[in-house]
């Protein structure tokens, strides 16, 4: 699949965790083919999710692409385990801590056969993944500040960094996909691909409606 390609991820976060295997079945049915999980370690942003151990319950009910958001530091430190769980891409955070560094571990990432990809805080500047944009296939441009699903899309921080980051990757022949992540509904995905985004992170948007495979529909729809 090429950056070119538009796709609608669900993102677990807001699904029914009292039934993870049938809301995992839910967005498969629903159409999508890549699923977002969003962990977070209470140090690095100010929310406690779920780790390894539900990455790989969900690898079980699922074939579909799993794209595994970490929002934690010391990344570096359990990459194995997210690795052995099941994820085929892992993106990481440019501004988290690492024994290592952000290169080794995507680097280490890749070396394991995966995808690799680096997220910026809304208020960090796309120059901060400049030192990277060779060793990743995805560059994810929050558009909330992370921790949290349910938050408003941050157009006038986010978009024109979004844009940066599409015009230096096509000036310079590179291929990452960019992502956007929070607040994405049928009004706000078309603003961020209009800047360049081509993977929608919905949660709210997309596991939030009884029809899931409507309210997939419609925000594919609304990026097609
Ligand atoms: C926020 C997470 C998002 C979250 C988005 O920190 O990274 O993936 O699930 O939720 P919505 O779509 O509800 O804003
Ligand atoms: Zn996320």
């Amino acid at each position: 699949m090429t950056h070119e390609t538009n796709l609608i991820l669900p993102s677990l976060l807001a699904s029914d965790w009292s039934k993870v295997a049938a809301e995992v079945k839910r967005a498969e049915d629903a159409g999508a083919q890549w699923l977002h999980l969003d962990v977070m370690d209470g140090t690095f942003v100010d929310n406690i999710s779920f780790g390894p151990q539900m990455v790989q319950t969900v690898r079980k009910c699922t074939g579909m692409y799993l794209d595994v958001h970490l929002m934690i530091h010391r990344a570096d430190h359990y990459l194995e385990r997210f690795i052995k769980a099941g994820a085929n891409n892992i993106t990481i955070h440019v501004e988290a801590n690492y024994d290592s560094s952000v290169a080794e571990t995507l680097k280490r990432i890749r070396a394991a056969g995966l995808h690799a990809g680096i997220a910026l805080h809304p208020s960090t500047p796309f120059e901060a993944a400049l030192p990277f944009v060779n060793d990743i296939d995805l560059l994810l441009v929050m558009t909330v500040v992370p921790g949290f699903g349910g938050q408003p899309f941050m157009e006038k921080e986010t978009m024109p960094k979004l844009a940066a980051a599409r015009d230096y990757r096509d000036q310079h022949g590179l291929k990452f996909h960019l992502e956007v992540d929070g607040g994405i509904y049928t009004n706000t995905a078309p603003i961020a691909k209009q800047h360049g985004a081509n993977l929608f992170v919905c949660g709210t948007s997309s596991f939030g409606p009884p029809d899931m495979g409507q309210s997939m529909r419609e925000l594919a729809a609304a990026v097609a």
